[in-house]
């Protein structure tokens, strides 16, 4: 195992917006009749916001048009940017600078790889904007995860290959597309939920790169 770089998700990885995701999903779903549980959730993690909308639709049997899509679509992303207007770098999560830190004293590349399109305004206002090598995110690919394309064009630009690269990820569709695209996955959150991940942890508090590697040895 020779890890060269590092691939970061950005939402419920490096900052905590899952849980705004979620609470602007639960109001457009209730809008069509569909009360949003967490296991429905874990679903939509990972997943681009028109793909998002897609299922919620399937899930609550509705069939409205593409122009009434288009506007929740729009009302959704209005009602997510409303809820992180004061995110900043508090809301970075526990263990990120410090792992950051790690990765940089042993000279390893650094890449963020998001379906989100508001990842660069994220990165900008938590202040990580500057420590990653690539940022790639859901303007810049044609197929969202469990695609592995995002992954795959952060290590390109970074110029390294699949099996140099770990990334870190805590939606079941972004293990799935990690794996795909041929590189190490350490999930964060349920085991039971990130099972292909080769190593699962509930954060990246405590962790080394050393330590990390031990672990997917071991596992
Ligand atoms: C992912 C989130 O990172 O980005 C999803 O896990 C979200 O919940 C997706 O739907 C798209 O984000 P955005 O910001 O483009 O709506
Ligand atoms: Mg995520």
């Amino acid at each position: 195992m020779n890890i060269k770089a590092v691939i970061f998700d950005l939402d419920g990885v490096l900052t905590d917006t899952a849980g705004h995701h979620y609470f602007a999903w639960k109001e457009i779903a209730f809008k069509l009749g569909l009360n949003l549980t967490h296991e429905h959730n874990e679903k939509l993690k990972g997943v681009s916001r028109s793909e998002s909308l897609e299922l919620i639709c399937n899930w609550a049997n509705s069939n409205i048009s593409k122009a009434d899509k288009l506007k929740l679509l729009e009302e959704k992303n209005n009602r997510y940017l409303e809820s992180i207007e004061n995110l900043s770098a508090k809301d970075i999560l526990p263990g990120v600078t410090d792992f950051l830190n790690d990765l940089d004293s042993r000279g390893l590349s650094l890449a963020v790889g998001s379906s989100s399109k508001n990842a660069r305004f994220i990165l900008r206002k938590i202040g990580l904007e500057r420590r990653f090598t690539a940022i790639v995110d859901g303007n810049m690919v044609a197929k969202t995860k469990p695609d592995p394309e995002v992954f795959i064009k952060a290590a390109e630009f970074m110029g390294k290959a699949a099996e140099n690269c770990l990334v870190v990820e805590d939606a079941p569709a972004g293990v799935q597309a990690g794996k795909k695209a041929g590189m190490w996955v350490w999930g964060l959150g349920n085991p039971a939920e990130l099972n292909l991940a080769d190593i699962c942890t509930t954060g990246l508090q405590g962790f080394t790169i050393d330590s990390i590697k031990e672990l997917m040895h071991s596992a």
